[in-house]
């Protein structure tokens, strides 16, 4: 029987929740997050003239230029740590191939039909691994261009050709992450994962059941 919860009194509404991320992690997400959104906004400020005002946000061109490349080096020492963390929950299965051959199902919310997912559907696993490889280009290809320690050590044409990859691939990891904030936001419930460490019952039920039934029992459910 179905029980409306929100007639009961708040004494008795209670929930079961299930822990997440540990508080590490979540620092550590909102740390790439931030030194991410800096990196965007510092690149796109270097990138083309009709967006350098967006170096008044960092005070100035030249401070831009000397800011953007450390930005570089913390993500990638504070995304290497979520890699460290995540990386055996984001190896694909049988499962996330099933779940994008009815990616039609995943739009129209129809997870029923769905199988049983562990902590990450394929839409997740997509976008770390992305963003791990598109990191790592990132930063090699911005040491080549990096003039101010490692100018002089490549050609002219090494140099043009990594300022192209960097900048490609700037624009795939930027579009990625957009797609990342937007799931996140629009699978409600998600978010709080990220700020208060854990979800609801109904919320690992709906998507993330195989999650769910080996975390259920553990020290890892509670209910308030
Ligand atoms: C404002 C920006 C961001 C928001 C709102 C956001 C939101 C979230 C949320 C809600 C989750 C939890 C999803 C779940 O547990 O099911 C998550 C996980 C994660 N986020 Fe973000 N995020 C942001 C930026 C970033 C950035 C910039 C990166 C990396 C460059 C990133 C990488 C990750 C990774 C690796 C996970 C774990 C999922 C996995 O390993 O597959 N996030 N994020």
């Amino acid at each position: 029987m179905a029980i409306d919860i929100e007639h009961l009194p708040p004494r008795v509404r209670t929930r079961t929740f299930i822990d997440r991320y540990s508080a590490f992690a979540r620092v550590n997400h909102w740390i790439t997050a931030i030194t991410f959104s800096l990196l965007a906004l510092s690149g796109l400020a270097l990138f083309h003239p009709s967006l350098y005002f967006l170096t008044g946000l960092f005070g100035g061109g030249a401070v831009t230029r000397a800011v953007h490349p450390w930005l570089g080096v913390i993500l990638l020492i504070s995304f290497a740590g979520m890699f460290l963390q995540f990386w055996r929950y984001n190896l694909w299965n049988r499962d996330d191939t099933q779940w994008m051959s009815q990616i039609g199902d995943v739009v129209k919310g129809d997870e029923e039909k769905l199988p049983e997912l562990d902590k990450y559907n394929a839409g997740q696993k997509g976008v770390f691994w992305g963003q791990a490889l598109m990191i790592l280009v990132l930063f090699c290809t911005g040491l080549v261009i990096w003039d101010q320690y490692f100018g002089g050590y490549v050609s002219i044409e090494t140099n043009r050709l990594a300022a192209l990859i960097h900048a490609v691939m700037a624009f795939f990891a930027i579009m990625l992450i957009i797609v990342h904030v937007y799931a996140g936001i629009w699978v409600r419930g998600s978010v709080a994962s990220m700020t208060r460490g854990r979800v609801t019952g109904g919320w690992a039920w709906r998507h993330h059941r195989k999650w769910l039934r080996r975390e259920a029992g553990t020290k890892h459910a509670h209910r308030e």
